[in-house]
């Protein structure tokens, strides 16, 4: 079952809230696959793109904000993602979406999450965001 857990908790509600919105939009995604729902797989695809379009803009602005110093490979980081859900999303038209894309998808949210989003934590809360 694809979640949200507390321990990828970045202590900003606003951004958790938005990390708990994007597992939610995977975990449609999973029984969109599992169930073979080509359509609902096109939409849901859709849905998180735009979502993690505004969930990466609205983190670094506040990456910006508070003059954090690895604001740049941070963005690379968030637009290879979007480079790939661009092209899975033109994929998805076409064919279901596989398991493995979905625990693909799982897999690289949780790892950045934990790793690249939480390494920014401490310059958000010094600037008391
Ligand atoms: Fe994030
Ligand atoms: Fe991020």
């Amino acid at each position: 079952m694809i979640e949200w857990t507390p321990n990828l908790s970045t202590g900003v509600p606003a951004l958790d809230d938005q990390h708990k919105a994007i597992f939610q939009w995977l975990a449609e995604l999973e029984s969109a696959t599992a169930d073979q729902r080509t359509l609902f797989g096109v939409y849901v695809i859709t849905r998180l793109k735009h979502y993690m379009r505004e969930h990466f803009a609205a983190e670094e602005a506040m990456m910006k904000a508070a003059g954090y110093p690895d604001l740049v490979p941070h963005q690379a980081e968030h637009a290879e993602f979007r480079a790939r859900l661009e092209e899975l999303q033109l994929k998805s038209i076409g064919e279901d979406i596989s398991a493995d894309t979905v625990s693909f998808l799982n897999h690289w949210l949780t790892n950045h999450i934990a790793h690249t989003d939480m390494a920014y934590v401490p310059y958000l809360k010094r600037d008391g965001i």
